[in-house]
């Protein structure tokens, strides 16, 4: 891979990057090719820059949906680095690749039949996570902050409960499954985990229970033909002038005026 500092020009740019007037350029690679970026973008506002269009490996921008893992590394620097590739600002000289999928374990259950003993039934459907060695890579790469070892051993304890809990922030980017020694899919598995406390182990939410029984009763349904019959444009205006929630609101604090349909 070339290392020279000759200015390229970005060879496209891409329809949802605005880059900064007067940003400093740098070199970034993205899959072995070098591209000329503004230092403030993100990797994904980067690789739109240089021209690549997202087909894959894209979904919320929000640092939410986790589908953006990306591994890179700094030209003469030794260290493997993950991140989101929607949350990761580039750097000089950084080397880029991004994940589209990473092949995860993901048996098939039915979670009505598992009324017994729910640690049995992890050891059945992941028996590799018995087989963690406890060496923390999975918690030094998760780009949620989640200590992903420690919920790992929670589940080997059979405490479902708390490896649920502290599993809760996952965006299922599959970053700490790609260098388990191990081979365990903690992400899936904990997955697994958090539908079994939530079947069995919480209790009921009722107010789910309510909203779904009022979207089976139809109350919706008029509102839903209303949206699907209108123009395109329509319905992004209606988006765009909604009602927001204001960030970082208390939860529980605030509802909007218009309550016709809560
Ligand atoms: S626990 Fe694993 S899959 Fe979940 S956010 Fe962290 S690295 Fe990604
Ligand atoms: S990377 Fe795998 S083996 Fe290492 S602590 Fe995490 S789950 Fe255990
Ligand atoms: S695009 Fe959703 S987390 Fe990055």
């Amino acid at each position: 891979m070339a290392t020279d500092k000759k200015p390229v020009q970005p060879l496209l740019t891409g329809d949802r990057t605005i880059p900064p007037e007067g940003a400093k350029m740098i070199t970034i690679y993205i899959m072995g090719r070098q591209y000329r970026v503004p230092e403030t973008l993100t990797v994904m506002k980067a690789v739109e820059y240089a021209g690549y269009q997202y087909v894959r490996g894209c979904g919320c921008r929000g640092g939410i949906c986790g589908a953006c893992a990306t591994y890179y590394r700094f030209v003469g620097d030794y260290r493997l680095r993950a991140g989101l590739a929607c949350q990761t600002v580039v750097g000089p000289e950084m080397i880029i690749a991004q994940l589209p999928f990473f092949p995860a374990n993901r048996p098939d259950y039915d979670l009505d039949g598992m009324k017994g003993d729910l640690h049995a039934e992890l050891r059945s459907l992941y028996p590799e996570v018995f087989k963690c060695i406890g060496c923390g890579t999975c918690t030094r790469t998760c780009p949620m902050d989640i200590d992903v070892m420690d919920y790992i051993a929670l589940m080997k304890r059979g405490d479902l409960k708390g490896a649920a809990k502290k599993s809760f922030d996952c965006v299922m980017c599959g970053l700490c499954a790609s260098r388990c020694p191990a081979q365990i899919s903690q992400f899936t598995a904990a997955m697994f985990v958090r539908r079994l406390v939530g079947k069995y182990v919480l209790p009921r939410a009722e107010h789910l229970k309510k909203r779904v029984e009022e979207v089976v009763s139809g109350r919706y349904a008029k509102m839903l033909k209303g949206l699907m019959d209108m123009k395109p444009e329509d319905v992004k205006r209606l988006y765009v002038e909604r009602e927001r929630e204001p960030d970082m609101a208390e939860p529980g604090a605030w509802t909007p005026k218009d309550r016709e349909h809560l």
